[in-house]
């Protein structure tokens, strides 16, 4: 029998959802069912504002230093239960194990970091143009936050935005993905367990359509932070835009990896195929051109192909296996629709994969085989769209101002890599490619926590997640004048 599940909304867990149940499979195998999920409505997403608009006075008022304190015991939780999460999170979206393990453990960090922001959170002093008067700004709360997850990142986008929301003073309203709603559940018990009072974090499970939009039309969600595609992410920003809410969108990539005529091919190779292929090519981050100099470009393309040829693919919870499935059968079918697309593109040539993989226990899944496009051009849609699938296209490109050119022609702006031993061309890049992230001698994958994690252009709206840049997102400034002179100081008039 699989498990049930349920909402979390003021404290307390309820089975029923307004729309009925929906079962969440496991993408590696079909048979497998990992539970049943309450299907919500606008209903319990109202009932889940309530409560988080009625918790926030208290808990906005608590000290940030208490509220930290309950983020750490979260992260010691997630910490003391990683193995489980992560596999639970392999059963759920097929992503392999190490990665898993990789996800939970950006959770832990990210706990332990906002829990820092608890002692931090700095403000500003500044002089005053006018004698005997003091000048402070510090961040204040915003309110009830929406925070609606995509299903790539279970565990690490959550707590990304989930973290630092409450550290902040801020109450939760959580959607997860529908196709990963149980270990969001088992991360709000985690949250409820390490001491959040109740209504502070409430989950409602559901679809974007009737959950995820009745969060952000609602008056008393005064923050949304959105991680998902750009089209999502433009309706989104509309809604917000109208009734002038703050908003942080973390949207799609087509993050670029140059290989310079001077690379050491083999490190650029082994990042290649990580940044291609790794979680099945779906991460915002994910390597999905690869822009090499004409010198290396024959080597490196029958090298990568040989290696991508190779990948294991199959269920993650077998610690050998290096490619887990596609997430669903819908996104499969969307993968496959841009191979198609490539192939009937003009020059471009599908080297490898192109096909659902059935071998064997594979027919059980959605696995799709690694695939490579070579001898593409940037103005292709397979180099220009969101594929968010095991699916690469190689350019071949003449000089290093014409890889930054390439790079650069994109919509998206969120991560990108250079592999290059000439340290000149490395600082070239960091200054002139346009992206959020840019890596130097490594895969476009593998942002850490401490740096601010978000992209320019069609990739978000100017926000960033992650370090203490977060902040940003999830606090408005008070500015403060104290004036200790007993009499009326006009500023800007009465200086000289
Ligand atoms: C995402 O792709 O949605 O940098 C997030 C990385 C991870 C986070 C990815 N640390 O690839």
């Amino acid at each position: 029998m699989p498990d049930t599940y349920r909402n979390y909304i003021n404290g307390e867990w309820r089975e029923k959802g307004s729309l009925g149940t929906f079962e969440n499979i496991n993408p590696a195998d079909h048979g497998d069912i990992v539970g049943i999920f309450p299907r919500s409505g606008k209903p319990e997403a109202e009932a889940a504002i309530a409560a988080a608009k009625a918790a926030y006075w208290e808990w906005s008022h608590m000290p940030a230093v208490k509220r930290a304190d309950i983020v750490k015991h979260a992260g010691d939780l997630l910490r003391a239960r990683k193995e489980d999460l992560a596999r639970l999170m392999t059963r759920k979206m097929g992503k392999i194990l190490q990665e898993t393990r990789g996800d939970v453990q950006e959770g832990i960090d990210t706990a332990y970091l906002a829990a820092g922001e608890g002692r931090r959170m700095y403000g500003d002093t500044a002089p005053s143009e006018l004698p005997d008067k003091f000048c402070i700004s510090f961040r204040m709360p915003i309110g009830v936050a929406g925070i609606i997850t995509p299903w790539n990142f279970p565990v690490a986008i959550p707590t990304w935005k989930i973290f630092p929301a409450l550290v902040c003073g801020n109450t939760v309203v959580f959607k997860p993905a529908s196709d990963t709603p149980a270990t969001a559940t088992k991360l709000v018990e985690i949250l409820a367990e390490a001491g959040v009072p109740k209504g502070v974090v409430n989950l409602v499970h559901g679809g974007g359509r009737e959950v995820g939009m009745a969060i952000v039309e609602h008056p008393d969600v005064r923050v949304v932070s959105f991680t998902g595609s750009s089209d999502v992410g433009r309706v989104i920003g509309e809604k917000c835009g109208r009734s002038l809410k703050r908003l942080s969108l973390e949207l799609g990539g087509k993050n670029g990896q140059i290989v310079m005529d001077d690379a050491n091919l083999d490190l650029a190779l082994e990042g290649a195929l990580w940044g291609a292929f790794g979680t099945t090519g779906q991460r915002c981050t994910a390597t999905s051109r690869i822009i090499i100099h004409e010198k290396v470009y024959r080597e490196f393309t029958d090298r990568l192909v040989e290696m991508a040829t190779k990948l294991k693919i199959g269920n993650g919870l077998d610690e050998s296996v290096q490619m887990g499935p596609c997430i669903n059968a819908g996104q499969r079918e969307s993968v496959h629709s841009y191979v198609e697309i490539g192939k009937n593109e003009d020059r471009a040539k599908m080297l490898c994969g192109g096909q659902f993989a059935t071998d064997g226990d594979l027919k059980k899944g959605t696995f799709y085989k690694p695939t490579v496009f070579a001898d593409c051009h940037t103005k292709m849609r397979i180099a220009q769209e969101e594929i968010f699938g095991p699916v690469v296209a190689l350019i071949p490109v003449k000089s290093f101002d014409e890889a930054i050119e390439v790079i650069n022609d994109s919509a998206y702006g969120l991560s990108s890599s250079i592999y290059t031993r000439d340290v000149n061309r490395a600082m070239r890049a960091v200054r002139d490619i346009e992206a959020g992230i840019t890596y130097i001698n490594g895969p476009t994958i593998g942002a850490e926590v401490t740096l601010p994690f978000g992209g320019v252009k069609d990739t978000g709206n100017g926000h960033r997640e992650a370090s203490h840049t977060v902040l940003d997102t999830f606090t408005e400034w008070k500015s403060v004048y104290i004036d200790y002179s007993g009499k009326l100081q006009k500023a800007q008039i009465d200086v000289e």
